[in-house]
């Protein structure tokens, strides 16, 4: 009995001990009280049931508890499998993830979107929030994509909801786009080249200004450059950036109609998510917390790769960018409508609903500031790793 005793109060805590100090040492503030509430846990439970060594083991397996830990399946995927067979053989590489929320008036653009993302890399998620789903049918990719269906549920809704980094482990980016992008210089597999080759933990193409209602300088394209990381912008309009600014909107910040994320970003940038506020207001401003590091190393705007910014009404996605940026005294940089003859009329029920989204969006971003300002005073063990800028 002794001998035994001895090995599991070794192998439950040590590896405790082992996590806190190695996520001590990386410093972030989500890994920590994830790690923090488990070593609590066991280590109460040990204290308590110091005697029932056999329950404390049970009690500190973070996973499957009561199965051997040879059958626990932690995480998953969203491939599709045969009934029977082996599923077909997909490239070497690892698999990356699109999702994107759709409504059925933006088939079209969307088609030609998804059409850029070859399925042998690409595992396609569609959320739909108008609950048509039968409409996206007779595309040829369609019955290779997966389809979530909520209706008027915002993509950081289901974002939340539906990809759990558990669930998305295996992919090794995460595109989390919106549907009204224009994709004409966009190519993928160049792009993945390029955020591997630079090291960018999460990212975005760059906005082409000739086409698309611009918000942040960082974020448009700049002509005859590879990757961005920062933006100097001494004259407006929006706020400032120069030479050494240190923080979004001038560096570390991608805006939230187009990021891509690595996986171990995502992890962070999900556990970000507030459950609540599904209009993720001001969540941009902090992802630079979720770049594994120098915010402005890890985080950058892929020029070469470009994509138009519809900015069509949709539920009210474009709508809410628009004033998002008016509310942080930003005001566009380029003017020029997306002139695509797809622009849906502005009924006057339609407006009423966007003004309505936009409150709310206002209201959500208040929350969520409070909400981190509350969580940084109480956690006393996080260290601001971008304070002494
Ligand atoms: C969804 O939103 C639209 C307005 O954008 C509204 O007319 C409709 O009733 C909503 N549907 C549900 C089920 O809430
Ligand atoms: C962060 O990265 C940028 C760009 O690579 C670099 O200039 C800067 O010195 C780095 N900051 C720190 C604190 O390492």
């Amino acid at each position: 009995m002794e001998p035994k005793k001895r090995k599991s109060l070794f192998c439950n805590c040590l590896p405790s001990v082992f996590l806190l100090s190695a996520v001590l040492f990386i410093g972030s503030s989500f890994l920590v009280t994830d790690y923090k509430e488990r070593f609590l846990a066991c280590h109460i439970i040990y204290n308590i049931e110091a005697t029932k060594s056999k329950m404390c083991e049970n009690q500190c397996r973070p996973e499957g508890r009561t199965l051997p830990r040879g059958i626990v399946s932690i995480t998953t995927d969203l491939e599709m499998r045969p009934l029977w067979g082996r599923p077909k053989k997909k490239s070497k590489s690892p698999m990356n993830l699109l999702a994107i929320a759709v409504g059925i008036k933006q088939k079209q653009n969307v088609n030609v979107m998804v059409k850029k993302f070859p399925l042998t890399d690409f595992a396609i998620m569609l959320f739909h929030y108008d609950g048509n789903v039968d409409g996206w049918k007779e595309l040829e990719w369609s019955n290779y994509a997966i389809h979530v269906s909520a209706i008027n549920q915002t993509k950081w809704w289901f974002a939340k909801r539906f990809l759990h980094p558990d669930v998305v482990a295996q992919y090794a980016y995460i595109f989390l786009w919106d549907e009204d992008l224009g994709v004409e210089n966009f190519h993928v597999g160049r792009y993945l080249s390029i955020i591997k080759k630079e090291g960018l933990q999460i990212s975005q193409p760059a906005i082409d200004p000739e086409k698309s209602e611009v918000h942040y300088k960082f974020t448009a394209r700049e002509l005859n450059s590879k990757v961005h990381r920062r933006t100097i912008n001494l004259r407006g309009p929006g706020r400032r950036c120069y030479e050494d600014s240190t923080g979004p909107p001038c560096t570390g910040f991608v805006e939230m109609m187009a990021p891509v994320f690595s996986r171990e970003s995502w992890r962070c940038a999900w556990y970000m998510i507030q459950n609540d506020l599904v209009h993720a207001w001001g969540l941009d401003f902090q992802l630079g917390y979720c770049a594994q590091g120098n915010r402005t190393a890890n985080i950058g705007i892929v020029d070469s790769e470009y994509v138009v910014h519809f900015g069509l009404p949709t539920l009210g996605g474009s709508a809410s960018d628009k004033a998002n940026s008016e509310d942080r005294g930003q005001s566009s940089l380029n003017k020029a409508s997306p002139d695509q003859g797809q622009k849906v009329p502005s009924e006057r029920d339609q407006a009423d609903g966007r003004n309505a989204v936009r409150k709310e969006s206002y209201i959500e971003l208040e929350n969520f500031k409070n909400r981190w300002k509350k969580a940084v005073r109480e956690d006393e063990c996080w260290v601001d790793p971008f304070s002494s800028q």
